[in-house]
């Protein structure tokens, strides 16, 4: 050991003694560490892990099942996944992701033949998933928006809460369920989109809204994007269902596109965890609209830097995977009847909850099961209805009454009917 150094150790430890006191015992560094709260939908899937009932129904997160209750691999990932294997190196992406896998997202979100795709006129990077864009769109906000806020809906998505919130983003509300009619409050959604201060930043489920499954029509869209004209709001989408509420995902782009056509410069945030079923591969995309190209260039590089001391760079095997399907023809045609046919089966088991329950003579009206659209039920029960179906009927969802029908099978849904018409029973 060098004379210098021996010196440096002396030095530490008499400044330590001398003016922190005594030295921590080092035990003590995270003693103030309380537990932190179980995340509201996540909580519930490790609830169900831990129930040992052979009853149990998991209708909590929202993540496709087939009608035997098991996890779907598409077959146009299966078919993805042999062709790259053996095939594919390891080598890092670049910082904004597979540029392949970008290109073929955009299409999906702005259409195959936008201009906008075409002027280079939107900055896009690869992301974590829908989570992940979210995230760095709103690092990005509080970067080069540092004043703003955001508009979210009541409700929400439970972690649109923490993203924005971690970004240190002040965060507002926006009416957008009327829990009466179970539907849109649109009334009250346009005052808030007037009342909110000129060029505000809103928050706006493109499709399939989580956890209500209630979406504007069409006329909606364009007035409330007409209204974001007047006040020059601008408008981010979380995109995470597209394919899930129509089962197409060009018709579920709409209100997306009516933007567009009416010139706004948009934030998207898209996802592949649902509709081709990669949700632990945490694939998705970012992309913000902007005026010209030198300004997406611009943003992009951004974006980029925002992401290198998080994460450096995106997984790539995700983004192989979408890549090889989205750009052969016959693998995205497999794909386009895959994502329908999951639809599809979510809508038929909304039939089927809504029948079984009106066979066993519920007075109350579940009409709203088959009016609602997407992956969840928003069902009305309240919070000790639901603890009640969990703890005497082993079912698991989260406490706001939200059905993940994608949990629904041909198998459960009598039981499930059954257990939630007993335990409306008093409200009936
Ligand atoms: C959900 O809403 O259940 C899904 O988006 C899964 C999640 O991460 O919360």
């Amino acid at each position: 050991m060098s004379f210098g150094t021996a010196m440096s150790r002396q030095l530490l430890r008499c400044s330590s003694a001398a003016t922190l006191g005594a030295p921590r015992s080092m035990s003590s560094w995270w003693r103030h560490v309380e537990p932190a709260p179980k995340d509201p939908i996540l909580g519930v899937a490790e609830a169900f892990l831990a129930d040992p009932s052979p009853n149990k129904v998991n209708v909590g997160v929202g993540a496709y099942r087939d009608d035997n209750g098991k996890p779907v691999v598409l077959e146009c990932v299966r078919e993805a996944e042999r062709r790259i294997a053996g095939n594919m190196n390891m080598e890092y992406l670049p910082m904004g992701g597979s540029l392949k896998m970008v290109e073929e997202t955009l299409k999906l979100a702005y259409g195959e033949n936008s201009n906008l795709i075409k002027d280079k006129r939107i900055a896009a990077v690869q992301s974590l998933s829908g989570t992940g864009a979210c995230r760095l769109f709103a690092d990005f906000q509080k970067r080069f928006s540092p004043d703003s806020q955001i508009y979210i809906p009541v409700p929400t998505w439970a972690n649109h809460h923490n993203i924005w919130r971690d970004a240190h983003i002040p965060q507002r509300t926006f009416h957008y369920y009327h829990p009466e009619s179970r539907g849109l409050n649109f009334p009250a959604m346009m005052d808030d989109i007037k009342n909110a201060p000129n060029g505000s930043f809103f928050l706006l489920h493109a499709c399939a809204h989580n956890p209500t499954g209630v979406d504007p029509s069409e006329e909606q869209w364009r007035e409330i994007s007409y209204q974001f004209k007047v006040k020059g709001h601008f408008a981010f989408f979380d995109m995470a269902y597209q394919g899930f509420a129509s089962g197409d995902p060009e018709r579920d782009a709409k209100s997306i596109r009516i933007f567009l056509e009416d010139g706004h410069l948009i934030g998207c945030a898209q996802s592949y965890a649902k509709n081709m079923g990669l949700y632990g591969q945490r694939v998705g995309c970012l992309s913000v609209v902007c005026e010209d190209e030198k300004q997406a260039v611009a943003v992009k590089s951004q974006l980029q830097q925002l992401a290198r001391p998080m994460y450096s760079s995106p997984p790539v095997h995700g983004a192989v995977i979408v890549s090889i399907i989205l750009s052969d023809p016959d693998l995205k045609k497999l794909w386009l009847k895959e994502v329908k046919g999951m639809a599809d089966r979510i809508i038929g088991m909304r039939t089927a909850l809504r029948e079984n329950l009106e066979k066993l003579g519920s007075p109350l009206s579940w009409e709203h099961i088959t009016k609602q659209i997407g992956m969840f039920c928003y069902s009305g029960l309240t919070p000790e209805q639901v603890d009640r179906l969990t703890s005497e009927y082993h079912i698991y969802l989260t406490r706001n009454g939200r059905i993940s029908m994608a949990g629904v099978t041909t198998g459960n849904v009598g039981y499930l009917a059954n257990a939630i018409h007993e335990v409306t029973k008093s409200a009936q």
